[in-house]
């Protein structure tokens, strides 16, 4: 069936905010433009600086004029960014993500049918408080040798991020969301989280609502994957626990995400920017070409996001192109170029006759 012509699809095509970022940064992006462009959709990409290469030309990990650029455009896909650890500049994406308010961090794991993994059928979604926390970066020296780092747990954005959580889940048919929390500990904290999330609950009878303790619920995790369906975290137990659960279906080569604001969001996968493998052409760019494909359903074009999906796994499940971190010797241009002649595919099988 033809594509339909989308009543909402802008004249000169999307404008796409592009911040490739460091490290692999640059080659996953250029492979995720290939199969963007693969699609047929109309794109004007806008290159704009981030990480080391703002720093260079602005003196910001996350300069004010990418900022602008991307509350122009209609969307924007990222790259990673490095940050030096204990010192150096601050994070391009602590400060990306407070500046446009991009308080939801949405991290769908799925297996992959052809990729090695320990499990199989894990189809789990992190929904990630994006804004606050120990991220906050509140911190101070009290006297030598003793510091303090604030855990900021608001109220506001709690509620917000437990609603965008059951909304998701209403939206897409899921049965469960399960808070993750350690207020045994941080009783005033992880407490006034939990009080948000059983508030936000009761609006949806629909859904299975639970509580889960980070450390259990990483045992479980490990245990059994497929059990979970919506996890709904504070910032950094879901950064956490992101990584982990990257790790339960194949590695972080290929596990998606998305910042989701009011009316703005920024894709980017959960990978960082792996300078081990920089420069290579050894990087897997599947986890940043599936957010790219939520970046198309964002922009309601599901049929480009179906071709993009359905074109990777075929690759997986019929074919031996595969990068190392998944196995295979294949680089990151031959794996993207089997992706895009399987959307070119999709595409002209869609054409009328
Ligand atoms: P990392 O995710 O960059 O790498 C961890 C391991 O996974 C490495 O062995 C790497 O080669 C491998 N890996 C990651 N992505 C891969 C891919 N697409 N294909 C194949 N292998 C892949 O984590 P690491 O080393 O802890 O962090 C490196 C830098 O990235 C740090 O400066 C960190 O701050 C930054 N970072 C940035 C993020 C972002 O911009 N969203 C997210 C996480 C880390």
């Amino acid at each position: 069936m033809a594509e339909a012509a989308k009543k909402s699809r802008p004249e000169g095509g999307y404008k796409i905010a592009v911040l490739d970022g460091d490290g692999i940064g640059p080659e996953v992006m250029q492979a995720t433009r290939q199969v963007l462009t693969a699609t047929g959709i109309p794109f004007e990409f806008i290159h704009v600086p981030a990480g080391a290469a703002a720093i260079a030309l602005h003196g910001k990990a996350m300069p004010d004029e990418t900022l602008a650029t991307i509350r122009e455009c209609h969307a924007a896909i990222k790259g990673p960014t490095g940050t030096p650890i204990g010192g150096g500049h601050a994070s391009a994406n602590v400060a990306l993500r407070k500046a446009l308010n991009l308080y939801a961090n949405l991290r769908p794991v799925l297996s992959l049918p052809g990729v090695p993994s320990r499990y199989e059928g894990v189809d789990l979604v992190i929904v990630r408080e994006n804004t606050e926390d120990l991220y906050a970066g509140i911190e101070h020296v009290v006297v030598p040798g003793v510091v303090v780092g604030m855990k900021v747990i608001s109220e506001t954005a709690s509620t917000r991020i437990a609603e965008y959580a059951f909304e998701y889940a209403t939206k897409h048919k899921r049965r469960r969301v399960s808070a993750v929390h350690k207020a045994n500990i941080m009783k005033l904290a992880d407490g006034l989280f939990l009080n948000c999330c059983r508030k936000v609950a009761v609006k949806y009878p629909q859904i299975t609502y639970d509580e889960v303790i980070v450390d259990a619920l990483c045992m479980q995790l490990v245990k059994d994957p497929t059990r979970f369906d919506v996890l709904v975290l504070e910032n950094l137990y879901g950064d956490i626990v992101s990584d982990l659960c990257a790790g339960l279906v194949g590695g972080l080569g290929v596990v998606p995400g998305a910042n989701i604001g009011q009316g703005q969001a920024v894709f980017e996968a959960v990978h960082g920017s792996a300078p081990d493998i920089a420069g290579k052409n050894l990087a897997n760019p599947t986890a940043l070409l599936l957010s790219a494909a939520m970046m198309l359903d964002w922009l309601d074009e599901p049929v480009a996001a179906k071709n993009v999906r359905r074109a990777i796994d075929e690759v997986y499940s019929k074919t031996r192109i595969r990068t190392g971190d998944v196995g295979g010797t294949a680089t990151t241009d031959v794996f993207t170029r089997a992706v895009c002649d399987q959307v070119t595919r999709f595409v002209q099988e869609a054409q009328p006759l």
